[in-house]
């Protein structure tokens, strides 16, 4: 099966045919690169049996065999957004403790009152696994339909042995169904249960000694993650969760630096994290750590907008040379929107990003925290053909600069509409 994409005004996101031909490629940009998107004006594509197979530009077109070819005069191609955290997997909003916040609780005063995560696993631990498999395939697909193209999905709102496994079940049925490259992450360690308010040590090894060999036997998850904040999991409770999760091979990526400047990053590197996530409170310390390692920072300015909370200190990151990440967080508690391009209208109108840097942020930089750098996030040949076509848009700048709407006219997974 061939499709054809001609006539594109511009094609994003390309690698040079150099790299292509040497076989590599660009897998992260960083510091100053990150301004840089490159493009070719005036563009075909070849899409083969699901992948990229080649793409020039429309002067040097030779007439080729299509089954399908689409005319996208006016409209850009990029490669799908690749979305590296969300908590996609959940039972219920949380839009009552939405209007309490309005009227003045914060986010972590909702939680010591019991509500928050423990709200969520409450409601998910009722409902039974079809039902959230069917709201969490709803919500999946919505998010493709706005140029999602890869995804992360945790875990963390079970809290039990049967509460974890139902999540990351349902997010393994999501990855058997829809043919998105979907990780999984198991983030027991998201909240204490009532159960354990007094015995914290005793919920952590309840999570070594017996939830994490299940989920590890079952094959279910790809990372662990852990909720390092004050009042969450400290420094050593992170250190023994993340230690205990690279003895079944799941790689960190965590939540670090949200509300505190919790030591979390620092953990993060020192323990290999392939992500730390989240990062308001970020300063010249963990700059210089995050700068000494390979782990990938990922900024979530979803969830700084819908609590309230200061913004990510991304132009300082990226002057500093570090690589940037952005991510939706997804989750009915602090961002309960998957909407990427809103995302990069808020980083570029809040974290000063440019559109260039915004858009490498949840491309390339996407890919990478989810270790997919060699299947999506640029357009090369022998990568998914995930692709989003624009509507008519006048440059690259219209995507975040037209907040709150869909730039995408068809979102193309494995080289289908969708
Ligand atoms: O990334 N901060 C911790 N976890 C989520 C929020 C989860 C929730 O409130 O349900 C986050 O913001
Ligand atoms: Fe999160």
């Amino acid at each position: 099966m061939r499709t054809l994409i001609t006539n594109i005004k511009q094609l994003h996101q390309t690698e040079n045919l150099a790299s292509q031909s040497n076989g590599q490629g660009r897998t992260r940009v960083s510091g100053k690169d990150m301004a840089t998107l490159p493009f070719i004006e005036d563009a075909w594509l070849l899409i083969e049996n699901g992948l990229i197979h080649s793409f020039g530009r429309m002067a040097r077109f030779v007439d080729t065999q299509a089954d399908d070819t689409i005319d996208a005069t006016g409209r850009m191609v990029l490669p799908a957004w690749v979305d590296s955290h969300t908590h996609l997997v959940f039972a219920a909003p949380r839009d009552g403790e939405f209007v309490d916040r309005i009227k003045g609780l914060s986010y972590e005063e909702i939680a010591r009152r019991g509500g928050g995560i423990l709200n969520s696993a409450g409601k998910l631990n009722e409902m039974d696994e079809s039902e959230l498999y069917d709201q969490s395939l709803a919500r999946l697909y919505k998010v493709m339909g706005q140029g999602t193209g890869a995804i992360e999905i945790k875990s963390g709102y079970g809290l039990c042995l049967e509460g974890e496994l139902k999540m990351l079940r349902v997010i393994r049925r999501l990855r058997e169904n829809v043919p998105i490259p979907i990780k999984a992450s198991f983030l027991g360690a998201h909240a204490y249960p009532v159960a354990y308010k007094q015995n914290k040590e005793g919920y952590v090894n309840l999570i070594i000694n017996e939830i994490l060999p299940r989920v590890a036997e079952e094959g279910l998850a790809d990372y662990m993650d852990a909720f390092c904040e004050e009042g969450f999991f400290g420094i050593p409770e992170t250190e023994r969760l993340l230690e205990a999760g690279w003895k079944y091979g799941l790689k960190p990526k965590i939540h670090a630096n949200q509300l505190h400047y919790s030591g979390g990053v620092q953990v993060g590197v020192m323990h290999n994290a392939l992500s730390v996530d989240h990062l308001e409170c970020i300063g010249d310390d963990e700059i210089d750590v995050l700068k000494g390692s390979n782990t990938m920072p990922v900024l979530l300015p979803g969830a700084a907008f819908f609590l309230g909370i200061k913004y990510q200190p991304a132009r300082r990151m990226i002057d500093a040379g570090l690589p940037v990440c952005l991510a939706t967080d997804y989750n009915p508690g602090s961002c309960p929107s998957g909407n990427v391009p809103l995302l990069l209208s808020i980083a570029c109108t809040q974290l000063k990003m440019t559109p260039e840097e915004a858009v490498n942020a949840v491309t390339i930089n996407g890919a990478a925290a989810l270790e997919l750098e060699h299947e999506v996030g640029t357009i090369k040949t022998g990568k998914r053909a995930n692709l989003i076509i624009t509507n008519k848009i006048p440059s690259l700048a219209h995507i975040p600069y037209d907040y709150g709407n869909n730039p995408v006219w068809k979102m193309m997974v494995g080289g289908l509409m969708i």
